[in-house]
């Protein structure tokens, strides 16, 4: 039952982190959902998964100056968990701890057994909430994967599976998208914009997220108002207007104003408005311990009007070098994927993800996808150029004697 669940502060963020606007005055804000932690893992993944979505929220902020930023970093967390399943050696260490994963207090197999419980956790069926989160394996027909990958697939990340002709890259990459749009309900049409043509597998992880406000807004108070996107840029938005009890922090010492709004599944959005000009102050400070502290600060208020833009945002992002910059290299390079199919020539060629989120009157609706391109590597060129002096030595098969032996030095000599 969902109502016996109570909110694990440390996974609130896990599901969807979205940036509106990245400049001045701007609103982010975060959708969270919900999560019982019964077990000691459950918590370690939690909290490794809230350090990992500020990590890379700081790097897509960094990398996107005055941009609205969304994505889903539980997402691109378990696409990446179910990617190392077929990782080893350093690959693997790097992706781990990439995840923010400590790998002296946890194991390998607790991290997939910690996704395996978050994802039937997830899943569990609401009347008040939907939520679906799901993982699939786009397989080339002759691609033998090791049998212990296709069964650990299946149980720890409920992966789907499809052989699928990547000779056929455009048939390939439709096929994939379609059954991305699908699962996310159209809000995902075009995960992947290209595809790899050495592409041989593709791993996706999927997430919808519907839900809808304990106190919903009234459509007939939004009026259009002003919202400062800069110093010296003002656009016009839909704002929606709200008088309620919810809980409230005022954060003096980062210089912003918490809100969680709740939606009747119990699960919330945190709305942080940073002060005048603290937005970047503020990103500095988005570390686990700090969302820990508010969860613990934040209070019932009465709050007599407050006034929020509806809106719908979108991205697209592609993650290889953001991921780099994470500490997550070796898969893009000299990967060991061996764990997928027990050979070594496999390396991970595209990582994208795309969000969506939408805020309005009756709640909010999200969207995400990670996709992972693994493909083989092209059987490299083997050149060698006999362009300077070179020895020669000439030698008889069945007596083993060398016959000539000689240094060319200038074959025009004569
Ligand atoms: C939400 O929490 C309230 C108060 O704790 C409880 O009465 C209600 O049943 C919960 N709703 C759901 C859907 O869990
Ligand atoms: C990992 O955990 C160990 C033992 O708890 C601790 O000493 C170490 O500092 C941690 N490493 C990191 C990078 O947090
Ligand atoms: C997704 O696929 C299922 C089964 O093929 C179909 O019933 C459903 O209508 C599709 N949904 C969308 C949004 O395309
Ligand atoms: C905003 O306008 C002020 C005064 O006109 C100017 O000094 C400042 O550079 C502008 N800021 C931006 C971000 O364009």
């Amino acid at each position: 039952m969902r109502s016996e669940r109570r909110m694990s502060p440390l996974l609130a963020l896990g599901l969807l982190v979205a940036g509106l606007c990245s400049s001045v005055h701007c609103l982010p804000e975060n959708v969270v959902v919900k999560e019982q932690h019964r077990r000691v893992e459950d918590h370690t993944l939690a909290s490794s998964n809230t350090d990992f979505a500020f990590s890379l929220y700081k790097q897509l902020a960094l990398e996107n100056p005055n941009k609205n930023v969304i994505f889903s970093p539980l997402s691109v967390s378990i696409a990446l968990g179910f990617l190392s399943l077929g990782a080893r050696g350093s690959t693997l260490t790097e992706i781990l701890e990439g995840l923010k994963f400590n790998l002296t207090e946890i194991q390998k197999t607790e991290i997939h057994q910690g996704f395996q419980h978050l994802l039937q956790t997830l899943n569990r069926p609401s009347n008040q909430l939907q939520l679906s989160v799901g993982n699939a394996m786009f397989v080339q027909e002759e691609l033998k994967l090791l049998d212990k990958f296709i069964e650990d697939a299946q149980v720890l990340y409920s992966s789907e599976a499809f052989s699928t002709n990547f000779r056929d890259p455009e048939a390939a990459k439709s096929l994939i998208n379609d059954y991305v749009k699908n699962k996310t309900q159209g809000k995902i049409e075009e995960l992947f914009k290209h595809l790899s043509p050495r592409t041989v597998l593709v791993l996706v992880n999927y997430i919808y997220f519907k839900a809808q406000w304990k106190t919903r807004f009234d459509p007939k108070d939004t009026e259009q108002a002003e919202f400062h996107v800069s110093e010296n840029k003002t656009v016009e938005v839909p704002m929606m207007t709200l008088d309620l009890k919810t809980p409230y922090f005022r954060d003096e010492e980062l210089g912003c104003t918490l809100v969680e709004l709740t939606y009747t599944s119990n699960d919330s959005a945190l709305f942080i408005l940073p002060d005048k000009g603290k937005m970047q102050d503020l990103e500095a400070k988005l570390i686990p311990e700090t969302l820990t502290r508010w969860q613990e600060s934040l209070y019932p208020s009465r709050i007599h009007e407050l006034y929020l833009p509806k809106f719908s945002i979108k991205s697209n992002y592609e993650l290889k070098d953001i991921l780099s910059q994470l500490g997550i290299r070796k898969m893009f390079a000299d990967a060991d994927l061996s764990g997928l199919t027990g050979a070594g020539n496999l390396v991970v060629s595209q990582v994208v993800h795309g969000a969506a989120l939408d805020v309005d009157e009756e709640g909010t609706e999200g969207a995400a996808a990670t996709g992972i391109g693994i493909e083989k590597l092209a059987f490299s060129r083997t050149t060698v150029h006999f362009d300077r002096p070179f020895l020669i030595a000439v030698v008889l098969k069945d007596t083993q004697s060398i016959i000539f032996l000689g240094k060319v030095t200038n074959p025009n000599q004569a």
